[in-house]
């Protein structure tokens, strides 16, 4: 079963980051990274306020390993869900941990100018966008005029 969580958003931002975050750090308890150690734990703000959280998932064929922020990306599009304002990332580690390659192209598909947030000093919400992260990046409009 999905959880889905639904969002209050009163106009207060960083009260919805700082929500994000709490969700991302209860979503890394189910992480599974028996080799690295390193567990990650991922929270998305859908365009209808709601949550979607994801987990690191690794495998003992190392490559096969699924980052948490992509784990939250397919759960949520798997249930229909496919524009993100946000996504939080927290990590075991104490340093913020920001999106891999992979995954910021991934992100990307779903809205460029998504907000990124990681977590600051006492858990306080670091805010950046994807646009900033990934650039010039490729998405749908660079394969829009072949769409029928
Ligand atoms: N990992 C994530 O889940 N997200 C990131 O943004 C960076 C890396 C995971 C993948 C692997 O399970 C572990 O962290 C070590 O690379």
């Amino acid at each position: 079963m999905l959880t889905v969580i639904s969002l209050c958003v009163q106009g207060d931002l960083m009260a919805t980051y700082s929500e994000l975050l709490f969700h991302a750090r209860r979503a890394m308890q189910h992480s599974y990274a028996p080799y690295s150690r390193f567990r990650v734990g991922a929270a998305l703000l859908t365009g209808d306020d709601e949550i979607v959280t994801g987990c690191n998932v690794e495998n003992a064929s190392y490559g096969l390993s699924n980052c948490a922020e992509r784990t939250a990306v397919f759960r949520a599009v798997s249930e229909g869900m496919k524009f993100f304002k946000a996504i939080a990332v927290v990590s075991s580690r104490s340093n913020p941990v920001y999106p891999c390659g992979a995954c910021r192209q991934v992100l990307y598909e779903f809205n460029p100018r998504m907000k990124i947030v990681v977590e600051g000093r006492g858990g306080k919400p670091i805010v950046s966008s994807l646009l900033r992260m990934l650039p010039s990046g490729f998405g749908p409009q660079n394969l829009a005029k072949l769409r029928r």
